[in-house]
């Protein structure tokens, strides 16, 4: 294959992340022949393993999560991976010089460093770099959420990345970008002739865009109490899918261009503060239900705080956008842990025909499935069969990408890996970008953080508190609800 020679360092490279989606999706990599021969994986962490035994960790633990079928190629993959041992901001320096070495006379290939660790290491770890001589011109760097906890702190990281690595040579993830759905609706958009001239609010009630997760937080509160649902997948999951709905066409299939034209969609976010967040902002957290705990009970190595008592793990929001393409037309995202189903997807509806001749029409709808089973549906109005007088019924014209394409579905990091190996910044957040998110998200937290009102209760396995109802129902809409 053309792929060339890399060095991918993982910071946190033992870690859940590493162990349960990039060493797979590097896997998968590796078996499609897109990592070249002499491509090496090197894992940072304080462990103290050896190479081989951090191999000796990946084969126990990663091996069940990817394809068996051919164990020369496992082995040949495990002799990609080394592990240093280095301490961060502290007087031991060895580890340091062991990456250095490793590194040694290899100035020539793309390094890629990968910080799947907190936020606060992003910047210590870039000097730590610099001061160790190993940030090259081929160098990438890689920063994975939460990039900040506001806008303040995400400005100063990205100033501390920003004093070691040039803007085109940070990747900022969002695995959502990485998603097959999420680039098939760019493709849907722009490669098609037909959607474009309705996708307004000419045609356009209003869109959805929900993420519903089954899983609580158990093990998670640490983190959690002090993220939300909002930071956590708001900020930047719920908005690039927002982005990408929403933004125009742009003038070429170039990084800079369609990154220019999100940050276009972030910057027309009609700013929701004050008296406003309670009217167009809902936040919920689960309570115990039938057999499942309340997030003040999951499991945690902690008793709950005041932070537990007051975080979200569900929020929904009436987002508007101020632009002539979509003025008047609501955007609603939703997101929450414990609901009872597990189910990301963008839902576009339909104003109603302008003019009915038959009784019982319903709007048309498309649906974009991020997951479980990617695709696209479009409900349409069909004559029911018979004889008799006209029934109308909603019929699904759909599209299961697994099934139309005979093809694995890849998951989003063997995407976003691929495109930083090759250095395609286009599914990356832009500096700009993510700060404009966070312009627009920090009224909210705020209002949130000074009020007197705690989230509202809501049912673990339900689909969140009545408020989140209200959001819709107000205004004679209702979330678009999966068949129970
Ligand atoms: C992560 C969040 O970014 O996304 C998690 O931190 C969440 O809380 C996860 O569970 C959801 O990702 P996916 O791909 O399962 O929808």
């Amino acid at each position: 294959s053309g792929a060339q020679t890399a060095d991918l360092v993982v910071f946190g490279g033992t870690g859940d992340l590493s162990m349960r989606k990039l060493l797979p999706a590097l896997y998968h990599s590796d078996r499609d022949g897109r990592l070249s021969p002499e491509t090496r994986v090197i894992a940072l962490s304080r462990g103290g393993l050896t190479d081989a035994d951090f191999r000796g960790k990946v084969d126990a633990e990663v091996r069940d999560r990817v394809p068996a079928d051919d164990p020369a190629g496992w082995r040949r993959f495990l002799e990609r991976l080394h592990h240093v041992s280095v301490d961060v901001g502290g007087a031991d320096r060895n580890g340091w010089q062991a990456l250095a070495e490793l590194l040694a006379g290899h100035d020539d290939r793309d390094r890629v460093f990968y910080l799947a660790s907190p936020p606060r290491t992003f910047g210590p770890f870039c000097r730590e770099l610099e001061q160790a001589g190993l940030v090259t011109p081929r160098s990438r760097v890689v920063l994975e959420k939460p990039l900040g906890h506001d806008l303040l702190s995400a400005q100063r990281i990205n100033d501390e990345v920003g004093a070691i690595f040039d803007e085109r040579q940070i990747f900022r993830i969002d695995h959502y970008l990485g998603k097959e759905t999420v680039q098939n609706l760019l493709v849907l958009r722009f490669a098609n002739a037909f959607l474009e001239p309705i996708w307004n609010s000419l045609w356009i009630d209003h869109v959805q865009i929900t993420a519903a997760e089954t899983v609580g937080t158990p093990g998670r509160r640490g983190y959690y109490d002090h993220a939300g649902a909002l930071r956590d997948m708001v900020q930047n999951h719920l908005l690039q899918l927002l982005t990408l709905t929403a933004m125009e066409p742009p003038a070429r299939n170039d990084r800079e261009a369609i990154r220019d034209e999100k940050v276009k969609v972030l910057q027309a976010l009609r700013p929701i503060s004050g008296t406003e967040v309670d009217r167009f902002t809902v936040r919920g957290q689960y309570v115990e239900a039938a057999d499942m705990p309340g997030y003040l009970d999951e499991p945690a190595s902690t008793p709950p705080t005041e932070a537990s008592r007051r975080v979200e793990t569900f929020t929904a929001i009436r987002a508007e956008i101020r632009n002539w393409r979509w003025a008047g037309v609501p955007f609603y995202l939703r997101t929450g842990k414990r609901m009872p189903y597990r189910r990301s997807e963008i839902v576009v509806q339909f104003k109603d025909v302008p003019h009915s001749i038959y009784p019982g029409g319903t709007p048309n709808r498309l649906v974009l499935r991020l997951q479980p089973e990617e695709g696209i549906e479009l409900h349409i109005m069909a004559k029911a069969p018979g004889a008799g007088e006209v029934a109308l019924k909603p019929v699904p014209m759909s599209l299961s990408f697994g099934k139309t394409f005979r093809a694995r579905v890849p998951e989003a990091y063997e995407r976003l890996l691929t495109d930083v190996l090759a250095g395609n910044p286009t599914l990356f957040m832009r500096r700009d970008e993510v700060e404009a998110a966070w312009r627009w998200i920090d009224p909210i937290l705020s209002t949130w953080e000074t009020s007197a009102d705690l989230p509202e209760p809501y049912p673990a396995g339900t689909t969140g508190p009545t408020g989140a109802h209200e959001l819709l129902g107000r205004s004679g809409r209702a979330w678009h609800e999966e068949e129970l």
